[in-house]
């Protein structure tokens, strides 16, 4: 079994953070989404990778490699434009020979891994299997339709009246049956191959479609909500390790992670958090569900249940809750006169201010 990674597409523009251009690489607990696709996939005993890439090509293989750091042998596979998730197939065709396959859209994040589906989809051999997760807008969505034995009987992509609430998630196991399927496929009215429509022709043509409902599942979709909560659940099951520098004074409560290089002086941080290589946390308090990614500076602030972006720095402002702070971000307390707000804000910013 091969796996097809989708890390191609357009870059983030709805999401606040637009200096992450690809948003496969958005991270949860200081480390890119598509990181933990590739490690459940390793964890299910593949070895065989193959990233579909468009324009964000250069970040993606600087970030992965030839994949030996993931005990991964990675293909790249490059898409000329975001065609759709059946012309990624299309265009693997070749990589993907005749064996089966797990498709994995590189910016969703599955807890727990995919071992049990690769599992049961090996011991069940239909000719796809997907999964399935309930939403509060399945709007956004592939959507499902079930009959009575919970069988799959109809997928619209993105419905405007859904028929369901259950979403299909980003995760999909393929027999090589589905190579005629895509064959077949015309584009949709997003002008985009459409998986959903492959599978659907797999449902009108007989063959066999499993589906498993799942819960703890997330995309990236921009929401900030969403975002401090994935990360909230996999800093939940990080491992304390103190490799940077702590003094005298300070005190790690919980599942603290201090990363190589990084100094934390004076200060209190109960996990769970991370502190990124290179940061510095000084006279401060780092409140649980908190990751500073790398470079960063906290200096005589708190702050709580928060994401820190790459070389971002926050001195003196006092308390800082429920906040994603982007890259070299400055947050700094304004002079005493004019009693005044000073904000340089990027596209999309959101800004909370307590009067
Ligand atoms: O995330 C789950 C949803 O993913 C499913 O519910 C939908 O049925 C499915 O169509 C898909 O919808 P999205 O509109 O959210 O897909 P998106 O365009 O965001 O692409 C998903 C990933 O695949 C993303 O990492 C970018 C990559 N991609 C996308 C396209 C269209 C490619 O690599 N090539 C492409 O041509």
């Amino acid at each position: 079994m091969k796996a097809l990674v989708l890390a191609g597409g357009a870059g983030s523009r709805l999401r606040p953070i637009t200096h992450t251009s690809a948003k496969q690489l958005v991270p949860v607990a200081n480390k890119p989404v598509l990181f933990y696709g590739l490690e459940a996939i390793r964890d299910a005993g593949i070895r065989e990778v193959g990233i579909v890439v468009g324009d964000t090509a250069p970040e993606i293989r600087r970030a992965v490699g030839d994949g030996s750091a993931f005990g991964l042998d990675v293909t790249y596979l490059p898409q000329d434009a975001p065609r759709g998730l059946a012309h990624a197939v299309l265009i693997a065709r070749e990589y993907l020979g005749d064996d089966d396959f797990v498709m994995y859209l590189g910016d969703n994040f599955v807890v727990g891994g995919i071992d049990g589906l690769v599992e049961r989809f090996r011991a069940e051999r239909p000719q796809a299997q997907i999964m399935l997760t309930k939403v509060s807008d399945p709007r956004a969505f592939g959507v499902a339709e079930l009959d009575g034995d919970g069988r799959v009987v109809a997928l619209e992509e993105k419905p405007e009246f859904p028929k369901s609430d259950l979403a299909l998630v980003g995760v999909y196991l393929f027999s090589p049956a589905v190579h005629a399927a895509v064959a077949e496929l015309k584009p949709s009215r997003r002008n985009e191959l459409e998986i959903t429509d492959a599978i659907q022709w797999l449902i009108d043509a007989g063959h066999r479609v499993d589906s498993t409902v799942i819960s703890g599942y997330w995309k990236d979709t921009g929401n900030v909500t969403d975002m401090l909560e994935v990360n909230r659940l996999v800093l939940e099951g990080v491992e304390p390790r103190v490799e940077g520098e702590v003094d005298a004074v300070s005190e790690l409560i919980g599942r603290v992670v201090v990363e190589p290089g990084a100094r934390v002086a004076g200060s209190r941080v109960v996990g769970p958090a991370i502190i990124g290589a290179g940061s510095v946390v000084r006279e401060s308090y780092i409140g649980p569900f908190t990751s500073i990614d790398e470079d960063c500076a906290v200096i005589d602030s708190e702050i709580e249940y928060s994401i820190v972006l790459r070389g971002a720095s926050i001195d003196g402002v006092g308390r800082i809750e429920c906040s994603l702070i982007g890259r070299e971000a400055e947050v700094t307390p304004a002079p005493r006169v004019p009693k005044a707000h000073r904000l340089v804000l990027g596209d999309h910013s959101k800004v909370q201010i307590n009067k």
